[in-house]
C-alpha cells in the first residue's frame, strides 16, 4: 500500500504536527486528510456532506437561520464513564473514583483498534486553542477526528482555525487529541448516519498529555477540548502549575449601586449550571443584572495579592435543551435565534425545533430524535438533547467573558440535585469547612452520562467525571491552594472566596420541587453577595451559616415562611446518615485522603449529633 498524502497546506509550518499526522494516519488508514481552516466555506461544505448522508436535518430557515439538527445513534447520546480512562504510571494516581489501566497494556489495546478504524474515511486535523488565541493563560490541542460533526461543532465550542498554527509557530506546544468513530467503511460501503462502535474507550495519558478516544461521536466522548483537555488534561496541569480546572459556570451580578461581583459555581452535569449562568433577575430587582462569563469550565488562577482569577476556556454552549423555554432561560432562548446545531431534539412538520418543556403544548406531528414519528409513548427529545451555539450569540455575555487575565472571584458555590437533606443555601465558615462541602456534594445521577438515573450519588467538586487524577490528592490541592490564598490575603488585605453550598432541588411529599428556581434563585445569589460585602445576616447552625426567611429578599414573591421551612429544615437523622456516607467516600478514597478533611467529618458529626 502506498502512503497516503499528507497534503500539508502552506500554513502548517509545525513539524512535529506534520509527523504525528502522519503517524496516525499510518495506523488509522484514512481514505483522505483534510486540514481544517476553520472558514465558513470549510463548515458549509461539511454541513450539507452531513445533510446528504442523513446525519443532519437543515431546519427552518425562517425560524431557524443557518441551524442544523444532528441526530445520534441511539446508543451514543451521553458520555460513557465506565468507558473513561486515566492512564496514569501507577494506579494509584487515578484514584478509587477513576478507571485505570496500565499506559503500555492500554496503548497496546488502541494500537489494535486504530489500526484502520479510519478505512474509507476523511482524517481531519482540528487545530483549537482553549481559551482565547494567544493569550498566555490559553492551551492548544490539534484533534485529528474521522467526524464530520466534531468539526462543525468544534467550530463552535473552541477558537478552532488556521491562526492557531500561528501561535504554535514551527514548535509551539500542544496536545494531541486521537479521535475516531470506530467504524471503517468497505470500499462498497455507504456511510452511514452517525456512526460508533459499541465498544468505546475514552482515553487520557496524563504524563504524556495525550487524549484517544475511541467508538463514540458524542459531546464529552469526542469534542476533546471539552471535558478530556479542558477539564481531565488541564486538571492535572492545574496540579503541577499551582492553578485549578473546574467544571464550573462563571457569572458576574451587579446590584443597584453598581458594584459587580463575579462568583464561580459547581453543579454536577445536567444541574443547572448554564441556567444559573444566565439568570434574568426576577421582578423587584430592577438595578440589578447578572452576565455570563462561562457555563460549563473554568479555569482559575491565583494573582500575587491572593486573589483568585477565572477565565472560561471555551468559546460556545453545549446544554441541555430539554427543561428551557422563555420563562426558564430567555437569555438561553435568545443565544438560540440563529446559527445552532440541535443534536436529539425533536423536530415539527415545518422544520422547527421542540423539545420537553419548550412549550406546555405539544407539537402535533412531531419527528422525535429517533427520527420517528412522536407517538407519545417515549420521549420526543432525549433528556439529554442539546444544542451547540457560540457563547458570542449571548445576550448576556459579559464584556470581560474573553479577558485573557480573567475575572476576580468573590464567592464559589457549590450545589447538587437533592431531594431531600441539603437545605437551599448555607456558607462555610472557613476554607476548610467549603472544602468539605464541595468535597462530600451528592447529587441523582442524570442523562448526561449513560446509566441509572436518579440514584444520589457522591460527586466532589462535580467533578467526580472530570478529574484527571487522585481525587484525593484533588482535595489536597484545594486544601493547600487556601493556605497559599489565605496567607496572600492577610498580606495584602484583600479577601478569600467565601464558600457556599446550595440545592435547588429539594422536593416535597408528592416529589414536586418546592423552590421555584431559575430567576428565583437570584433571591439566594443576592444573599450570598451580601455576604461578601458583609451586610447579611446568617445565623451558625452544625452544618453551615444559613439565612433565615427574614433575611432573604422576597419582593414580588410568594413564597412562603412554610415553603422556606420545606427547603431549608435540617434533619437530624438525615444528617447523621448524610454524614456517614461522606465517611464511605473518604474511606473509599483511601490512603492520600487528607487529614484534615476527615477530622472535620468527625467534628461535624459531633455537632449535628449534639446540637441539630
Ligand atoms: P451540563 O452541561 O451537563 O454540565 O449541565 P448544566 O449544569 O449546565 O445544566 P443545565 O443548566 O443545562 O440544566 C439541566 C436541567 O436542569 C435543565 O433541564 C434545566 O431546565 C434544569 N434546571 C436548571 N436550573 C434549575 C433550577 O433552578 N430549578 C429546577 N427545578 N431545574 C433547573
Ligand atoms: C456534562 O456532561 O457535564 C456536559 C456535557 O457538559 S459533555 O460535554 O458531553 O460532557
Ligand atoms: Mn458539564
Amino acid at each position: 500500500m502506498t502512503a497516503i498524502a499528507l497534503n500539508t497546506p502552506d500554513f502548517v509550518r509545525h513539524q512535529a504536527i506534520i509527523d504525528w499526522v502522519a503517524d496516525i494516519a499510518k495506523l488509522t488508514k484514512p481514505a483522505r486528510i483534510e486540514w481544517c481552516d476553520g472558514s465558513q466555506e470549510e463548515y458549509d461544505r461539511l454541513i450539507n456532506l452531513m445533510i446528504d448522508n442523513g446525519t443532519m436535518v437543515k431546519l427552518n430557515q425562517e425560524k431557524h437561520p443557518d441551524s442544523y439538527l444532528a441526530f445520534s445513534d441511539p446508543s451514543d447520546v451521553a458520555r460513557v464513564e465506565d468507558r473513561t480512562f486515566i492512564c496514569s504510571e501507577k494506579e494509584i494516581d487515578a484514584g478509587a473514583t477513576n478507571n485505570w489501566k496500565d499506559p503500555n497494556e492500554m496503548r497496546a489495546i488502541l494500537n489494535d483498534k486504530f489500526d484502520g478504524c479510519m478505512a474509507g474515511r476523511t482524517m481531519y486535523v482540528v487545530p483549537f486553542s482553549m481559551g482565547p488565541l494567544g493569550s498566555h493563560i490559553a492551551h492548544i490541542g490539534v484533534e485529528l477526528t474521522d467526524s464530520p460533526y466534531v468539526v462543525v461543532s468544534m467550530r463552535k465550542m473552541a477558537r478552532m482555525g488556521k491562526a492557531v498554527y500561528d501561535v504554535l509557530g514551527t514548535d509551539g506546544e500542544f496536545v494531541p487529541c486521537v479521535h475516531s468513530v470506530g467504524k471503517p467503511l468497505a470500499d462498497d460501503e455507504k456511510d452511514v448516519a452517525w456512526p460508533c462502535n459499541d465498544d468505546k474507550y475514552i482515553v487520557h495519558y496524563p504524563k504524556t498529555r495525550e487524549i484517544w478516544s475511541f467508538g463514540s461521536g458524542y459531546g464529552g466522548n469526542a469534542l476533546l477540548g471539552k471535558k478530556c483537555l479542558a477539564l481531565r488534561i488541564a486538571s492535572v496541569m492545574g496540579r503541577e502549575q499551582g492553578w485549578l480546572a473546574e467544571h464550573m459556570l462563571i457569572l458576574g451580578v451587579t446590584n443597584p449601586e453598581g458594584k459587580k461581583h463575579y462568583v464561580a459555581a459547581a453543579f454536577p452535569s445536567a444541574c443547572g449550571k448554564t441556567n444559573f449562568a444566565m439568570l434574568i433577575p426576577p421582578a423587584g430587582y430592577e438595578g440589578w443584572k447578572v452576565e455570563t462569563v462561562g457555563d460549563d469550565i473554568a479555569w482559575i488562577k491565583p494573582s500575587k495579592d491572593g486573589k483568585l482569577y477565572a477565565i472560561n476556556p471555551e468559546a460556545g454552549f453545549f446544554g441541555v435543551a430539554p427543561g428551557t423555554n422563555t420563562k426558564t432561560n430567555s437569555n438561553c432562548m435568545a443565544s438560540l435565534s440563529r446559527d445552532v446545531i440541535y443534536t436529539n431534539v425533536a423536530m415539527t412538520e415545518d422544520g422547527e425545533v421542540w423539545w420537553e418543556g419548550k412549550t406546555k403544548e405539544v407539537p402535533d406531528n412531531l419527528i422525535n430524535w429517533k427520527g420517528k414519528k412522536h407517538d407519545g409513548t417515549e420521549k420526543a427529545s432525549h433528556p439529554n438533547a442539546r444544542f451547540t451555539v457560540s457563547a458570542s450569540q449571548c445576550p448576556s455575555i459579559d464584556p470581560n467573558w474573553e479577558n485573557p487575565e480573567g475575572v476576580p472571584i468573590s464567592a464559589f458555590i457549590f450545589g447538587g440535585r437533592r431531594a431531600d437533606t441539603v437545605p437551599l443555601i448555607s456558607e462555610s465558615p472557613d476554607w476548610i469547612d467549603g472544602v468539605y462541602k464541595a468535597a462530600t456534594m451528592g447529587s441523582e445521577t442524570t442523562a448526561a452520562a449513560v446509566g441509572q438515573q436518579g440514584v444520589v450519588r457522591r460527586d466532589p467538586f462535580a467533578m467526580l467525571p472530570f478529574a484527571g487524577y487522585n481525587m484525593a490528592d484533588y482535595f489536597t490541592n484545594w486544601l493547600d491552594m487556601g493556605e497559599k490564598l489565605e496567607k496572600l490575603t492577610k498580606e495584602h488585605g484583600t479577601q478569600l472566596p467565601k464558600i457556599f453550598k446550595v440545592n435547588w432541588f429539594r422536593r416535597d411529599d408528592n416529589g414536586d420541587f418546592v423552590w421555584p428556581g431559575f430567576g428565583q434563585n437570584m433571591r439566594v445569589l443576592e444573599w450570598i453577595i451580601n455576604r461578601c460585602e458583609g451586610n447579611a445576616n446568617a445565623h451558625a447552625t452544625p452544618i453551615g451559616l444559613v439565612p433565615t426567611y427574614e433575611d432573604l429578599n422576597w419582593t414580588h414573591s410568594d413564597f412562603t415562611k412554610d415553603n422556606f421551612n420545606t427547603v431549608t429544615y435540617q434533619d437530624k437523622d438525615e444528617w447523621l446518615k448524610e454524614l456517614d456516607s461522606h465517611k464511605d467516600l473518604f474511606d473509599k478514597l483511601g490512603e492520600r485522603m487528607p487529614k484534615a478533611l476527615i477530622d472535620h467529618q468527625a467534628k461535624l458529626r459531633q455537632a449535628v449529633e449534639s446540637g441539630m
